[in-house]
């Protein structure tokens, strides 16, 4: 076999086999394969498009090019959760008590990454003495015994998509709906997960800028996982503004807490009840999302979901006594208040421009490096549609220094005010079953 054959072929317009894309695929990871022949190929498929058995043997192969985590250990359907990425984004926090609280076993492999806050492992080391540095076997044990566990990244997974990623990055075939949902569902398959929910997140906050792309990613994706036998739900959400009020690390611990309790933010309240019942449904415990958002429901109010968080903190090096007394999370020593400047509507919050000013203060990491302050971020006192009068305030800023006017001035230009009334904007857009 070619390469140079399968990049014709590909550009051409045709099918390429199993075969084929076998062969690229573990030729590149070995590099027996150039990158320059790997961009023209991945050139010729962003042009071309591939085929539903294509993208689900690109899925395999990327899947099966490095170490694949064993989860028949634990008992149930593992049911994995992947967000697209938003700002504030709470869900995962949320989430893992919430469907564990059911029975659906949560076994989380979890980043830290770069980004506006730090991933869901530093949120959850905000909580002092947690740790995620647990052995396979403490790992299993957690999950089967109380039905959620998060370990750090171990492993060699998806060196292919790794390779691959880099590479469009730099060749301008990122945008190439093959290749994003292949990607991303190789990650998810290598970590061990039976069946898979996806939130799409769609706006100026999001990957997908446009509905309709979104819609098309996660039809994409779902019939990826269906072809390889994992069941696959998805919904597309709403992120042109940040999600809940919270944005920062231990300020989004407290939020996940508040939601887990029944007095979180609307938005990402809703949210979690509309994956979680995906995920449900998904892990075999109920038969109807109306069954699943009703025992979700409950675990919320009769405190089974808290319970389980306080359990899981516990099982992994934590002080639980975190859940009823927030105020021993890392606390900001300034709260500096950001007032609005006139009366009016909000109508625009740019959520990844909010999401940098986050960054600047220090919740998050610009590089690799960098460490980031799980004490601060932002907490938006107005949402999209809320009437503001001149002088309340729009954001309160949580810091560690007194200096905030860059972060104030990103602010101010960030979040729009119209005079007029403005409705606001709906959460979910679609859900996504096939
Ligand atoms: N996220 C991924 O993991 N892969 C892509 O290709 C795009 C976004
Ligand atoms: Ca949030």
């Amino acid at each position: 076999m070619r390469m140079v054959d399968i990049i014709e072929k590909k550009r051409d317009g045709f099918e390429l086999t199993t075969e084929e894309i076998r062969f690229f695929i573990e030729g590149y990871t070995k590099g027996e394969i150039p990158d320059y022949q790997a961009s023209s190929l991945a050139m010729a498929i962003y042009f071309q498009d591939m085929t539903d058995k294509e993208r689900a043997d690109l899925t395999m192969a990327m899947v099966e090019s490095g170490d694949q985590i064993d989860l028949s250990g634990i008992d149930g359907i593992k049911v994995d959760k992947h967000s697209t990425g938003g700002v504030g984004d709470t869900t995962t926090l949320v989430l893992g008590p919430l469907v564990a609280a059911v029975g659906v076993p949560v076994a989380k492999m979890s980043g830290r990454g770069l980004g506006h806050t730090g991933g869901t492992i530093d949120k959850l080391e905000s909580i002092e003495g947690f740790h995620v540095e647990l052995t396979t076997e403490q790992f299993m044990q957690q999950v089967n015994d109380i039905k959620l566990a998060v370990i750090g990244q171990s492993g060699n997974l998806t060196p292919a998509d790794k390779k691959l990623y880099a590479l469009r990055d730099v060749t301008g075939t990122v945008p190439s709906i093959p290749l994003i949902a292949s990607s991303i569902m190789s990650k998810k398959i290598a970590a061990g997960a039976d069946a898979i929910v996806l939130d799409v997140k769609t706006g100026d906050g999001a990957f997908m800028k446009t509905v309709e792309d979104s819609k098309k990613l996660a039809h994409a994706m779902v019939q990826i996982g269906k072809n390889v036998g994992r069941n696959t739900m998805a919904i597309i959400s709403d992120m042109n503004q940040p999600l809940g009020y919270a944005i920062g690390n231990a300020l989004e611990m407290k939020e996940a807490i508040d939601t887990l309790c029944g007095k979180g933010p609307e938005d990402l309240t809703e949210l979690c009840l509309t994956l979680g019942s995906q995920m449900v449904v998904l892990g075999g415990h109920a038969q109807t999302i109306e069954e699943a958002r009703k025992q979700l429901e409950e675990v919320i109010a009769n405190g089974a979901a808290l319970d389980v968080f306080k359990k899981f903190i516990k099982g992994q090096g934590g002080n639980p006594a975190v859940v009823d007394d927030p105020s021993l999370l890392p606390q900001a020593q300034y709260m500096i208040e950001v007032p609005a400047k006139e009366s009016g509507f909000v109508s625009h919050i740019v959520a990844d421009e909010i999401g940098t000013a986050a960054m600047l203060l220090g919740a998050g990491r610009a590089t690799k490096e960098s460490e980031i302050d799980l004490a601060v971020g932002l907490v938006l006192r107005k949402k999209v549609g809320d009437q503001v009068k001149a002088g309340e305030s729009l954001v309160t800023i949580y810091a560690n220094r007194e200096d905030v006017e860059e972060v104030k001035e990103k602010i101010y230009a960030n979040i729009k005010l119209s005079s007029e009334a403005i409705t606001a904007p709906k959460l979910i857009e679609d859900i996504i079953t096939e």
